[in-house]
């Protein structure tokens, strides 16, 4: 049996680790790369994902070129996260007939911020009789799936809290850039307002992943200003030299209001040497608590849960899905992959 092809678009950090970890996987075959980096265009892939040899998939800017030469039933998709810029690379990929797992954050769940994209996607995969999926860590697990998990032995909710911890120490460059590690306060005020510094993006997409999946029906979802934490004293982190009153990340929160109260709040916290955990706690009828200590890893477990998803992707039904969609998720560690692709839906 053929292996599952798959693509790999925007080859960036995360993206790169998937094709990694990909290339140890029996059955699965990368077939293709797309990414605008032009260092990274015409390179092989190996070159940029530093392996120590050739793959003989040369990375290109254009998936038409690439789709034109080589077959796929799968791209993971890897840019940017907001919809609106992801959108047309996501119909590409559509329209060449692949199933599409993405971590643009806001396609985890779209019909809160672009209800009109995410019913044109759903039309589009539907026609093409594929399907459209986006996760990760988070969202697309811990503050959304497994809290909806946990949700499923209450028989009383009253509210849900959930908080994240992150030491952005352990995570990569992009993710630092993204919470301003290392600006000074005015430098953080300022890029904040620019929008070049966005904090984490999902929290919106958590809480009414949530709300759906209890049938709650969400009247708002308040997200508050992006804090930064300020680092009291001269501080080193790895290549960070921190003086004292510079940023080591931030803080946030959102909160889902449901017939007029507070009812689901996440709060988002990620900077240099915090002490990590992920906590969900319910309250209502079990009181359900759940502490996760270290918290867990962002970009590991983002790796592995896009790869988990293939198999369940290709034999889901056609369509947009989100998580609360899909079976329940779990690890793969089935022998190849191939045996997925017969149970693949007819095209
Ligand atoms: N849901 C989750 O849990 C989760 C977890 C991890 C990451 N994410 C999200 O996943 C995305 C990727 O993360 P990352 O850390 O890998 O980012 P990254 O290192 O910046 O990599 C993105 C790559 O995609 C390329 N790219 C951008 N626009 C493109 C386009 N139109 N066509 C082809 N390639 C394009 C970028 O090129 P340039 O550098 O030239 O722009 C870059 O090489 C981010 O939005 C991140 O927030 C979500």
């Amino acid at each position: 049996m053929s292996p599952v092809n798959v693509v790999i678009y925007g080859v960036g950090e995360i993206g790169g680790a998937i094709a990694k970890f990909l290339l140890e996987k029996p059955g699965v075959s990368i077939t293709g790369a797309v990414d605008i980096d032009k260092s990274k265009v015409g390179k092989d892939l190996g070159e940029i994902l530093n392996i120590g040899y050739k793959t003989g998939i040369k990375i290109s800017s254009n998936i038409d070129a690439v789709l034109s030469d080589a077959k796929a039933d799968i791209a993971i998709h890897a840019t940017t996260s907001y919809l609106r810029d992801v959108y047309p690379q996501i119909c590409e990929l559509v329209k060449w007939n692949l199933n599409v797992i993405s971590t643009c954050e806001e396609l985890s769940y779209p019909y809160i911020s672009e209800p009109e994209l995410a019913s044109k996607l759903d039309k589009l995969a539907k026609k093409h009789s594929v399907a459209i999926l986006g996760t990760g860590i988070n969202p697309g697990f811990i503050m959304d799936t497994l809290v909806i998990a946990l949700t499923s032995v209450c028989q009383k909710i009253d509210k849900i809290n959930v908080v994240r911890v992150v030491d952005a120490s352990k995570r990569r460059l992009s993710f630092q850039r993204k919470i301003g590690v290392g600006l000074t306060l005015k430098e953080f005020e300022r890029a904040v307002t620019s929008q070049n510094i966005t904090g984490h993006i999902g929290l919106k997409q958590s809480i009414a992943m949530i709300a759906s999946a209890l049938s709650w029906n969400l009247q708002e979802v308040q997200v508050k200003p992006i804090e930064p934490v300020i680092s009291a004293t001269p501080i080193e982190f790895g290549d960070y030299q921190i003086l004292r009153g510079q940023v080591l990340g931030i803080k946030q929160q959102a909160i889902g209001v449901i017939n007029g109260k507070e009812s689901i709040r996440l709060e988002f916290q990620a900077y240099l040497g915090a002490e990590e955990y992920d906590a969900i706690t319910i309250h209502g009828v079990p009181e359900l608590r759940q502490k996760i200590q270290p918290c867990i890893h962002g970009d590991i477990g983002t790796v592995a849960i896009i790869t988990n998803f293939i198999p369940k992707i290709l034999s889901a039904p056609a369509g947009l899905l989100t998580m609360k969609d899909l079976p329940l998720p779990s690890a793969f560690f089935g022998e190849t992959f191939r045996q997925f692709k017969s149970l693949k839906r007819k095209r």
